[in-house]
């Protein structure tokens, strides 16, 4: 079926729409209703409908006859591994890992925190608690022990289930000392941490409330799947939002797995039983619907894969990857490729593997510039496809729909609405704007099955920061236009929140903690350009007057100040200090002008700032630094 015929039932009819697509699963029971409302006034899918994805994901593969395909790959340069888990392994290692924890006392509606590197322990967990219903919150491994801890104090985790350690690179990341950290910190105590040893020579000191994985997993009575009601949260997963407080997405069970099979198929254009690989982690939504449920879902073998595109051992990794697994369809960030493209320009290192089996790669994160969409597509000579999501929608937005017969790429857009979404281009009134003109990008309610339905515990940060700036609306946070064709170029955030190396992250989250520092007076801390991973963070600081520390130690105890409270993955390492901060005359600091200075952009002097020879100070102060 041609594209826009899809498109348009999915818009115009959408309970007929997906309701067909909800027939593509094998439902304990079909759902009666397929749109309706829930208690807080808000959309909801399938509301009587009962299921459950962990036995979608394995078991119903199994019963058709699948067990022994692959189903995870994992592929570990930095531990020199690598290891096929069929179908029927996963259910061994899933249903008696769930056994574990039904022994532990979790049950159907608790919820519990998933701190783990990219290993499959990793996803049996995230499987397990799908199993029984359980609710996960997966928090990516690169966040320190104080960003845990204020997850543990939102979601109230039973059981935290956990590793001795990570590796990146050739370093060894400790895990398990972090969790300890955060349990201390934090007020909400779980009543039980389950720890898998990697056994990589890491000492592990045990705390009373371990439990040991192996252990727990080898006396466990395997566990059949809980049905859930389609509306049941599957996880709560974090993201950054404009304060420094994170927001939990919450997703639901039914009309996830419904997206996401339909992606599989639709957007990406892969059939069952193929390979596919999306290079990113378990602990961002990439992870969740592309590594885990989403290729599951469609009886794909997935492949995990701890590394980084560069240095494990050298930029050949991905091609090797992707020859050595008949890979068809790839994702990842544009920040990987660019970080490929710098090692191995010419792309020589791709040439001893033969790549024949790739037919799409898909890129998503960050927008994905001109230069590096070309680079890769002469080189793969398969369609590049940059595509436009977020945490929130859980499953692509915009795209150039495999699926449904490719339209031509258009470098810079990331493509037009993916069925069920009427994107509109709105100005600062809602009303939606002509072609070509830059606005924000926001979607017509309902949205389709699949996004967020809320934020854990806060169902009105939820209708305030998504619901009411447009009525009837969900605004995204990022601005764009549209051409006159449809196609949609994203031109970025238009808040706080800041995009390194495909890594969300709050920038009024790091200047809380700047501004924490002793001899800082006041700060600013925003996101400027970097040739490798899109955006990096950049701290504007005026001292406490009478302030004698070094300048070098008072910028690194800053630098580390970030780095302990949010976590390495904030590439936190730049801070200049200033006499003073540009200001409108109100007070209230101008971060778009500080960016836009070093991004060397064109920018026009607000009217309402209240000295306009500051610009001249930051200027001089960016050159001295080299950021200009
Ligand atoms: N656990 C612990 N630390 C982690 C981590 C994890 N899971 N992931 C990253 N870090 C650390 C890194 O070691 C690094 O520490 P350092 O400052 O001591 O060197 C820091 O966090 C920043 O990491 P990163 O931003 O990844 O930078 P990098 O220089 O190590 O690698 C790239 C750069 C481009 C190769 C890498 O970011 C990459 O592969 N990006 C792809 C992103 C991606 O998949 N995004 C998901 C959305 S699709
Ligand atoms: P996350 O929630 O971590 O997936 O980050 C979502 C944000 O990343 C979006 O709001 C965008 O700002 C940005 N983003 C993701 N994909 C793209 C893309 N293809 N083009 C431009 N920006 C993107």
């Amino acid at each position: 079926m041609a594209h826009s015929e899809f498109y348009k039932e999915s818009i115009e009819q959408p309970e007929v729409f997906w309701e067909k697509q909800a027939r593509e699963l094998a439902w304990y029971q079909f759902p009666k209703t397929i749109l309706s409302k829930n208690k807080d006034d808000y959309y909801q899918w399938f509301e009587d409908g009962e299921l459950n994805i962990s036995y979608l994901c394995i078991d119903k593969h199994i019963e058709d006859g699948f067990g022994e395909q692959t189903a995870i790959v994992f592929d570990s340069p930095v531990t020199n591994t690598t290891n096929k888990i069929s179908f029927n392994q996963l259910k061994e290692e899933v249903s008696k890992l769930a056994g574990g924890l039904q022994s532990l006392g979790l049950q159907k509606g608790d919820t519990a925190i998933i701190y783990m590197p990219m290993i499959p322990q990793a996803l049996y967990a995230m499987l397990a608690c799908a199993r029984l219903g359980v609710i996960h919150s997966v928090v990516f491994g690169g966040f320190a022990p104080h960003e845990l801890a204020i997850r543990i104090d939102d979601c109230h985790p039973k059981v935290i289930i956990t590793a001795s350690n990570g590796v990146e690179i050739d370093r060894i990341i400790p895990y398990k000392p972090f969790v300890d950290q955060a349990i201390k910190e934090a007020h909400h105590k779980p009543e039980k941490v389950v720890v898998f040893d990697r056994e990589l020579g890491v000492d592990i000191e045990y705390q009373p409330y371990d439990i040991d994985y192996t252990s727990l997993v080898d006396k466990s009575v395997p566990a059949e799947p809980v049905s859930v009601s389609a509306t049941h949260p599957l996880y709560i997963l974090y993201t950054s939002g404009t304060t420094g407080t994170p927001k939990g997405v919450i997703r639901d069970s039914g009309g996830y797995a419904t997206a996401l099979k339909f992606s599989m198929k639709y957007v990406y254009g892969i059939e069952e039983g193929d390979t596919y690989w999306a290079a990113s982690d378990v602990g961002w939504v990439v992870g969740h619907s592309y590594i885990v449920y989403g290729p599951l879902l469609n009886r794909n073998t997935t492949i995990l894969f701890e590394g980084k595109p560069i240095k494990t051992p050298d930029a050949s990794t991905f091609w090797r990857v992707i020859s050595d697994n008949q890979v068809k369809v790839m994702f990842t960030a544009p920040t990987a490729i660019r970080a490929i493209k710098k090692e191995d320009p010419q792309g020589k290192l791709m040439e001893p593997y033969d790549l024949s089996c790739l037919k799409y790669q898909f890129l998503a994160g960050e927008r994905c510039d001109v230069a590096t969409l070309n680079w890769l597509e002469e080189r793969l000579k398969v369609p590049v496809i940059d595509h436009w999501w977020q945490t929130e929608s859980g499953w692509a937005m915009l795209a150039n729909m495999a699926g449904l017969g490719l339209q031509p790429v258009k470098p810079g857009s990331a493509g037009k609405p993916v069925c069920g979404y009427d994107i509109q281009i709105l100005n600062e009134e809602g009303e939606p704007v002509s072609s070509n003109q830059e606005g924000y990008v926001a979607v017509k309610l309902p949205l389709p099955p699949g996004t967020l339905v809320s934020l854990w515990g806060n169902p009105e940060r939820f209708k305030k920061g998504y619901l009411q700036k447009f009525p009837g609306y969900y605004f995204s946070g990022d601005g764009g236009y549209k051409d006159e064709s449809g196609y949609i170029f994203i031109t970025g955030r238009v808040d706080d929140i800041i995009n390194v190396a495909g890594h969300r992250l709050s920038t009024a989250e790091m200047e809380e903690v700047v501004a924490s520092h002793k001899s800082v007076a006041e700060c600013a801390v925003f996101g400027i350009h970097c040739e490798l991973k899109g955006q990096r963070p950049l701290g504007l600081v005026v001292l406490k007057s009478g302030e004698n520390t070094p300048l070098e130690d008072l910028q690194k105890e800053i630098v580390y100040d970030v780095r302990e409270k949010i976590g390495a993955v904030a590439s936190f390492k730049e801070v200049l200090v200033v006499e003073r901060l540009p200001k409108t005359r109100s007070g209230k600091i101008l971060r778009k002008l500080l960016r836009n200075i070093a991004d060397n952009t064109q920018y026009n002097i607000p009217s309402t700032i209240d000295d306009v020879g500051i610009i001249l100070e930051i200027e001089t102060i960016y050159k001295q630094h080299k950021i200009l």
